[in-house]
């Protein structure tokens, strides 16, 4: 496919889950008339008209490629989401990476309080697996139990939490590199994995059927986590809408401190070929996620 339609293709693929995420979380998120108004206020605050929403276009498009309905797909999607915006929210605070700047705005314990944030990103965590388990999302039981089940794995002690202990250890520890790709997988790679998986998942794709799609998403999570070290290395935070330069600043081990920005980006690209060449046997209908691929090591922010 043409370079300029593939980039049509991805460019209207992000304006619209972005879009589609924005009016998911607004609808699904009332504020209420009384006391716990802040706390809702502050997941809006979070989740609304944040990031690349890079997980949601995973996951629709996976979905996409087995003929779901984009509404069940939307709300998997919303799911996944929210559990990416709790860890940021916690990520962020004091007790965590300290930061003070997301998504170009202050973070939420800078614009409401700590507790405030704790309990935003409590509240997401949960939130996440309430859509999951709503039959809105989908009316077969054991579809929805199997979704829950693998947003469950990748978020908790096996995934995602699992992963940012590893890299609060990796502050004070020298991890060679066999160990960061093993806290990265569980840092950023699982949840970018299951984004891919729950597609599938509601896709009816057999777990045999999903291995292609594994292997896919295994290399472009690696690939995404080269990239924002990169960014924290040589980024801007006005473009990044994040502070820079914090991974050595705490003497953080990661690919770019232990290969150097070169080798990094190198062995970025070659992840991405591997992760395209993994779709060789999907046709066109699979254009979305090789651009999606590409996008992941090309972007500033
Ligand atoms: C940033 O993830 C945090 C990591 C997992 C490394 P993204 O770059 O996907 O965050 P946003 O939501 O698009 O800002
Ligand atoms: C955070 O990784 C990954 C999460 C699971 C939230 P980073 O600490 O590198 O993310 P940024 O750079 O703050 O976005
Ligand atoms: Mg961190
Ligand atoms: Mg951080
Ligand atoms: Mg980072």
């Amino acid at each position: 496919m043409a370079q300029g339609v593939t980039d049509s293709l991805l460019a209207e693929g992000l304006a619209r889950i972005a879009s589609e995420i924005d009016g998911a979380f607004d609808a699904l998120l009332p504020v209420p008339e009384d006391a716990r108004a802040r706390l809702i206020e502050a997941m809006r605050y979070a989740a609304i008209g944040g990031g690349k929403r890079l997980r949601p276009l995973l996951l629709t498009s996976v979905a996409e490629m087995y003929g779901v309905d984009r509404g069940a797909a939307v709300r998997a999607a919303v799911a996944i989401e929210a559990i990416h915006v709790y860890s940021l929210i916690h990520d962020d605070l004091p007790c965590m990476d300290d930061d003070a700047l997301r998504h170009g705005k202050p973070t939420v314990h800078i614009a409401f309080d700590e507790a405030t944030a704790v309990l935003a990103g409590d509240s997401l965590h949960v939130f996440a697996f309430e859509v999951l388990a709503d039959p809105a999302t989908c009316a077969d039981p054991f579809t929805r139990i199997e979704l829950v089940q693998a947003l469950g794995h990748a978020s908790g002690a096996h995934g995602m939490a699992g992963g940012q202990m590893m890299d609060l250890v990796a502050e004070t520890s020298e991890f060679d590199l066999q160990t960061v790709t093993r806290l990265q997988q569980l840092k950023t790679g699982a949840l970018l994995g299951a984004a891919v998986e729950m597609g599938a998942i509601l896709g009816r794709v057999s777990p045999e059927g999903r291995t292609h799609l594994r292997g896919y998403a295994r290399d472009i999570g690696l690939a995404f986590q080269i990239a924002d070290d990169l960014i924290d290395y040589e980024g801007d935070a006005a473009t990044a809408g994040k502070a820079v330069g914090k991974d050595a600043s705490a003497g953080k081990e990661t690919f770019v401190s232990l290969l150097g920005p070169e080798r990094a980006r190198e062995q970025a690209r070659l992840l991405v070929d591997q992760a395209i060449a993994y779709l060789a046997h999907y046709g066109k209908e699979a254009e979305l996620l090789r651009a999606v691929a590409r996008y992941i090591i090309e972007r500033d922010h």
